[in-house]
């Protein structure tokens, strides 16, 4: 037997940053944000998404790098080995200090106006580095789209800072560009070919312009035009979507208040980005057509017909005894093929597997089929 040894190849560092004076190693392609937040580092950011490739356009996230004559965006700047990143210095506060104070500018500050809806991260973080609001004011000169007739999705100018995040994720995620940054410098808004209705575009209602939007500027319409609480003081309860079988996981924005004290869905959010399977994506159904929840006219217990071939109101107990009773009947009449089984792509993996079990274990019939088959 040939004895081989191990080739001696040079043992080489893994390549890392400088990060506040502390030591992270770093994956080529890292950039200094990702490597900040997977050290537990904050920094703030408004136009940044996992899910999007880096714009680079709110400059929220400017970093000091040892030897760069300016501050640079972390979300767009690879880790280079060796660097020397700083996130808390003199210059950096007074960047984003300077920065906030630039944005107030221009936008509401009144919380009442400035978030109807989804909490409005800029005001949060010019609160929180201490930027003046003084700086005078300006009325907003980015256009609307009051006039678009569609049902979901409402855009308000005067709360959006033109950081692409919305128009980014339509393109890069959906797949569909329906929205696009229109005008110059202040006049920059959103807006669609046009100006149609989404309506009228390739907009498929998925609702993620909304989703990622840092200030609410992109809202949901039926909150607002029910005059529902704003999103900080709803309570956000985690469930799995019941439109079809995916299984995206959702969050059922609960008012506790409404519905005479027992509580009421006014809004469904998406869990954040790369916490669930679904990376914090939905799709129309599942975002805005929550309404069925409290609709008057939902079944709410099982219904059994009377001799009189009327739907009347039962317990589970009985309802699945009279229908156990029924297949048993049809297949000592007709024999076990005289049943066949329909299940639904709306249920769980788990659901359609028992129901083939009763079909084929139970009533001894491979009569099965499933709507996502054809
Ligand atoms: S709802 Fe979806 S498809 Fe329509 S504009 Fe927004 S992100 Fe694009
Ligand atoms: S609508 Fe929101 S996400 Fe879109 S550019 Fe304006 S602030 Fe950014
Ligand atoms: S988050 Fe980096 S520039 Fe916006």
């Amino acid at each position: 037997m040939i004895e081989r040894s191990e080739p001696d190849l040079p043992k080489r560092a893994p390549k890392s940053i400088e990060l506040d004076g502390r030591k992270m190693p770093f994956q080529a392609g890292e950039t200094i944000l990702e490597v900040a937040q997977r050290a537990g580092v904050e920094i703030p950011t408004l136009c940044h998404d996992p899910r999007l490739e880096p714009a680079g356009a709110c400059r929220t996230c400017l970093v000091e790098v040892e030897g760069q004559r300016r501050l640079l965006p972390a979300c767009k700047t690879p880790a280079q080995d060796g660097a020397e990143v700083r996130t808390e210095t003199e210059r950096v506060d007074r960047h984003r200090k300077t920065l906030f104070a630039l944005y107030l500018t221009d936008h509401p500050q009144d919380l009442e106006v400035a978030e109807r809806g989804a909490p409005n991260q800029l005001l949060e973080m010019a609160a929180r580095y201490e930027a003046p609001k003084d700086w005078g004011f300006m009325e907003s000169l980015r256009d609307n789209r009051d006039a678009d007739r569609n049902p979901y999705i409402h855009f308000n100018a005067d709360t959006c800072i033109s950081c692409a995040r919305c128009t980014r994720y339509c393109e890069e995620v959906e797949g569909v560009s329906a929205i696009s940054l229109a005008g110059r410098g202040a006049e920059t808004t959103i807006a669609t070919a046009d100006n149609l209705s989404l309506l009228d575009t390739t907009c498929e209602m998925c609702g993620g312009c909304v989703d990622v939007c840092p200030t609410g500027a992109m809202g949901e319409k039926l909150p607002l035009t029910r005059e529902a609480k704003p999103e900080r003081e709803l309570t956000k309860v985690r469930s799995t979507c019941n439109f079809c079988g995916v299984g995206c996981q959702l969050d059922l924005n609960v008012d506790p208040d409404a519905n005479e004290g027992r509580g009421a869905v006014v809004k469904v959010t998406s869990p954040p980005a790369g916490t669930t399977t679904n990376d914090g994506n939905l799709c129309v159904k599942g975002r805005f057509a929550y309404d069925f929840i409290h609709h008057d006219e939902r079944i709410t217990s099982p219904l059994i017909r009377n001799d009189a071939g009327e739907l009347i109101p039962t317990s589970w107990e009985n309802a699945l005894s009279v229908a156990a009773a029924g297949l048993h009947g049809v297949s000592e009449r007709h024999g076990p093929n005289g049943l066949g089984f329909v299940s639904s792509s709306r249920c769980t993996m788990e659901e359609n597997y028992l129901v083939q079990k009763l079909s084929r274990a139970v009533f001894k019939t491979n009569n099965i089929h499933q709507c996502a088959a054809t």
